[in-house]
């Protein structure tokens, strides 16, 4: 599949789980791919040796996307070394959770400040490429919990939400100038982020799914790579869910 040659793709958290998945993923469709990680520089590494192993250009960025400065950066670099970006898919997220009577401010502050002022920033920073190229594709990963809210996860499923409110404007800001803006909201992935949730309890939300198992980080990644595609030009504030049938 090469439909996506000559293209720039920039994945927040591309170096493990569903930013890695969708980074292959871009890969295989023929993009070059940057991914921008928070720290982990061996897992960094091997996905963009994965991705090359694709035939396409790889880069991997060392950023904390709650810090805008670091993702002004980081967006220069990926222009310089690749290219302009076409494709950002804004993935990085972090969760914090427990009850918000334990929940302290700071753990609020932290989850909101990666999860939806990192997607803030990088959008930011490419926002006046995007309207002067008059093209390009925004993909947020948001959540189901930040549509159906979710005990345990105030800042989390606040930071979601907010997310889906920042899809939307920037679908609309930037609709004139053809670029699209859409968030996509997985359910329960196998990923690192919960393999750390209580297993019992992962076990007994696994059997509510209509569809019957948990989903793959491959999953997300075939809808990420459909709305960076061609197809998807005509989709535009759309929040797509990617849950086994969880959320209807
Ligand atoms: P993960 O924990 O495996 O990966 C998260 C990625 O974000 C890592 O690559 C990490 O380096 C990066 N990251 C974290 N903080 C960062 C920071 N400050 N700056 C830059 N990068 C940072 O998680 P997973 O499961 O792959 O999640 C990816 C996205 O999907 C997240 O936004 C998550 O909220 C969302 N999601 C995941 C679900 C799941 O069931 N796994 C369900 C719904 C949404």
């Amino acid at each position: 599949m090469t439909s996506m040659n000559n293209k720039v793709a920039l994945v927040t958290g591309g170096s493990r789980g569903i930013g890695r998945a969708i980074a292959l993923k871009l890969a295989e469709h023929g993009a070059d791919v940057a991914i921008l990680y928070a720290g982990n520089a061996d897992a960094a590494d091997a996905t963009a040796r994965d991705i090359e192993a694709l035939g396409a250009k790889a880069l991997a960025v060392q950023c904390d996307v709650s810090d805008y400065e670091q993702v002004a950066a980081a967006v220069a670099r990926v222009r310089e070394t690749l290219g302009p970006v076409d494709v950002l898919v804004n993935n990085a997220g972090i969760t914090k959770d427990k009850l918000a009577l334990r929940m302290s401010p700071e753990e609020f502050d932290r989850v909101l400040a990666v999860n939806l002022n990192g997607a803030f920033h990088t959008i930011r920073a490419l926002y006046a490429d995007f309207m002067k190229r008059r093209s390009g594709r925004i993909i947020n990963i948001a959540s189901i919990a930040g549509v159906m809210g979710n005990a345990g996860q105030a800042n989390y499923a606040a930071s979601k939400a907010g997310v889906i409110g920042l899809t939307k404007t920037i679908a609309r800001e930037l609709a004139p100038r053809g670029v699209t803006c859409n968030a996509i909201a997985p359910g329960f992935i196998e990923t690192d982020m919960t393999a750390s949730m209580n297993q019992a309890a992962f076990e007994a939300m696994a059997k509510t799914i209509p569809l019957g198992r948990v989903g793959q980080a491959e999953d997300v990644a075939n809808l990420a790579a459909f709305l960076a595609g061609d197809g998807a030009s005509y989709i535009t504030g759309a929040v797509i869910h990617v849950d086994g049938g969880l959320y209807m």
